[in-house]
């Protein structure tokens, strides 16, 4: 069982997966954004929970952000050459975050010794320039690889934060904060119940697609992000999440 070496908080883990109802829990000690320490070990749990569940012939789907930076960092090659494929589960998510995205997947798959596929989708592509993109063999591929993810790492953000991040104008963030969205997450933004309010246009995964999958570890800490938390917990209950402390007690103090 993987949470047996995993270092974490046992009883808090316990109480936050049965208040969130998901598979598991695992919590960094401390407060991440009070010390890089803590997002390191947050990125070291998720690595490690990552290569228990793999399997040949998986294929690991990554979303971008601060936070999976450090998961892929994190991951040290262990000379164990792996038959699996890792893809940004995305694309054209913001010029800088979906180059990151990217060159997550890459570094990524290196410490699993396994190979990627890079997704290359310009931003804010007109509906029939991304037809025709569709028509490249190469992209194609890698949509197909993504509707194929079986094993997803993701990010969790505050939909303020994200949508002033994805650079949405005033207006947009204004309709999107008073519709009640709360969290973002692979660019769709969500209200504390995880109904979905809009989904950023681009192409990858799938909100239904998302509810589907059976390997799933979500990464986020801080406590401002416990209700983003909250709403993305709700999507689908195979979820492993990897937070730290100060987000678990504040998602158990406000429910
Ligand atoms: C993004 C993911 O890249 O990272 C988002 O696509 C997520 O879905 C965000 O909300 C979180 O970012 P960070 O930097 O807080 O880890």
């Amino acid at each position: 069982d993987i949470y047996i070496y995993l270092k974490g908080i046992p009883k808090l883990e316990e109480e936050l997966r049965d208040a969130l109802n998901i598979k598991g829990v695992i919590i960094a000690p401390g407060n991440c954004k009070e010390s890089d320490i803590i997002t390191k070990e947050m990125g070291n749990i998720t690595f490690r929970a990552l290569k228990e569940t793999l399997q040949n012939g998986d294929i690991i789907g990554i979303t971008g952000g601060s936070t999976m930076a450090k998961v892929a960092e994190q991951g040290v090659f262990d000379n164990i050459k792996r038959d699996i494929v890792v893809i940004p589960a995305r694309g054209g998510l913001g010029k800088d975050l979906n180059t990151q995205s990217n060159s997550i997947a890459a570094k990524l798959s290196e410490g699993l010794g396994g190979s990627y596929r890079l997704l290359y989708i310009p931003d804010n592509l007109e509906k029939e320039a991304l037809d025709y993109m569709l028509k490249n063999e190469e992209i194609n591929e890698s949509i197909n690889l993504i509707e194929n993810i079986n094993t997803l790492l993701f990010g969790i953000g505050r939909a303020d934060t994200m949508a002033k991040r994805r650079n949405l104008n005033q207006e947009k963030i204004d309709s999107l904060l008073d519709k009640g969205s709360v969290a973002e997450a692979f660019g769709h933004f969500f209200n504390i119940d995880g109904e979905e309010i809009w989904e950023y246009k681009t192409i990858g995964l799938s909100l239904k697609r998302f509810k589907k999958i059976e390997n799933l570890i979500g990464v986020a800490g801080g406590e401002e992000k416990a209700e983003a938390i909250m709403a993305i917990s709700s999507l689908n209950t195979n979820m492993i999440l990897v937070t730290d402390e100060s987000a678990a007690k504040r998602i158990l103090k406000i429910r």
